[in-house]
């Protein structure tokens, strides 16, 4: 999709973090935007502060861990704005703490909002985009779906289903008109979950793991969007030869990232135990 301007996008997760910088970027681009979160008085501050750059804005709060949230997010968005042009699968969360110790309740949970919630609301949005004969779907996945972190099963697993789900989408819509992308971020300064993190261990990350800006995640996404890419990571320095050499040596692969993240990751999860 290569006019952004005056076209709807649909964001989750667009009350902090990455996704309000998104959604001030889609802003900037000129696109109306419905705006997901749960926190009501939240998304609505946001909003009000969008609204100066000339768009509509409208907010529905939404728990996509419920099926009934996100089928009324939907509706709602097309009644508001007839179409529905982007979605933005970028409300998620994460769960870092040693696998034999994690709560079975915070599986569910990472898998649900991460994973299922992005299956079943493009699942809704699907069938309008194609009928529409034009629309683009933007998971927002992570590099902890490229290679499973030590510490970050759960997070992980439920980034590369984002991944996996990505390909599959785009094998079924290849031209319809339609299409989708992975984003897949390293630590996002300024993005949350970095920063709980960061607060957490009372450290940034190593150099050599790097991180990224959010304002860069989002130019990611208007790029992907726009060039219609299949995947883009995000980081610096660029870790995407790291991952192809995990898929060509898997041994040698699995040294180095075992050598370059486990202490940070280690100590991630254990300043939450
Ligand atoms: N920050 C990073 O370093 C980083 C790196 C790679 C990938 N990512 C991915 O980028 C996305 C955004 O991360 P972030 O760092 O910006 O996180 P964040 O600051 O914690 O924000 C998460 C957003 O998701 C919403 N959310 C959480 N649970 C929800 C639910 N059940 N229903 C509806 N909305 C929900 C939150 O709003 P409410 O609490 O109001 O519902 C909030 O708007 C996530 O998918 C994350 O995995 C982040």
């Amino acid at each position: 999709m290569k006019e952004l301007r005056e076209r709807t996008a649909l964001i989750t997760g667009a009350s902090r973090g990455l996704g309000l910088v998104i959604a001030r970027s889609l802003a900037r681009e000129g696109m109306n935007l419905a705006l997901a979160a749960r926190s009501a008085e939240t998304l609505e501050r946001v909003a009000a502060e969008l609204r100066t750059l000339g768009v509509k804005v409208t907010t529905i709060p939404t728990d996509v861990s419920k099926e009934s949230d996100l089928r009324h997010l939907v509706d709602q968005t097309r009644k508001e704005f007839g179409t529905i042009d982007l979605l933005v699968n970028n409300a998620g969360i994460e769960a870092f703490r040693p696998f034999h110790l994690i709560e079975p309740a915070d599986i569910i949970e990472t898998l649900q909002v991460n994973l299922t919630a992005t299956l079943l609301l493009t699942r809704f949005v699907l069938p309008h985009m194609l009928e529409a004969g034009r629309g683009h779907i933007v998971n927002m996945a992570s590099t902890a779906g490229k290679y499973g972190p030590a510490y970050g099963a759960a997070y992980g697993a439920s980034k590369s289903g984002m991944i996996a789900f990505t390909q599959s989408l785009r094998g079924e819509l290849y031209k319809t008109g339609v299409s989708a992308s992975a984003i897949c971020p390293g630590f996002a300064r300024d993005g949350g979950i970095y920063e709980v993190i960061r607060a957490r261990t009372g450290k940034s990350t190593p150099w050599y793991l790097g991180s990224t800006s959010a304002e860069a995640v989002a130019r990611a996404v208007i790029k992907a969007v726009k060039q219609d890419r299949p995947d883009l990571v995000v980081n610096f320095p660029a870790l995407r030869p790291v991952f192809a050499l995990c898929q060509a040596f898997p041994r040698l692969g699995e040294w180095i990232v075992r050598t370059t993240t486990r202490r940070y990751l280690k100590l991630a999860a254990s300043r939450e135990s």
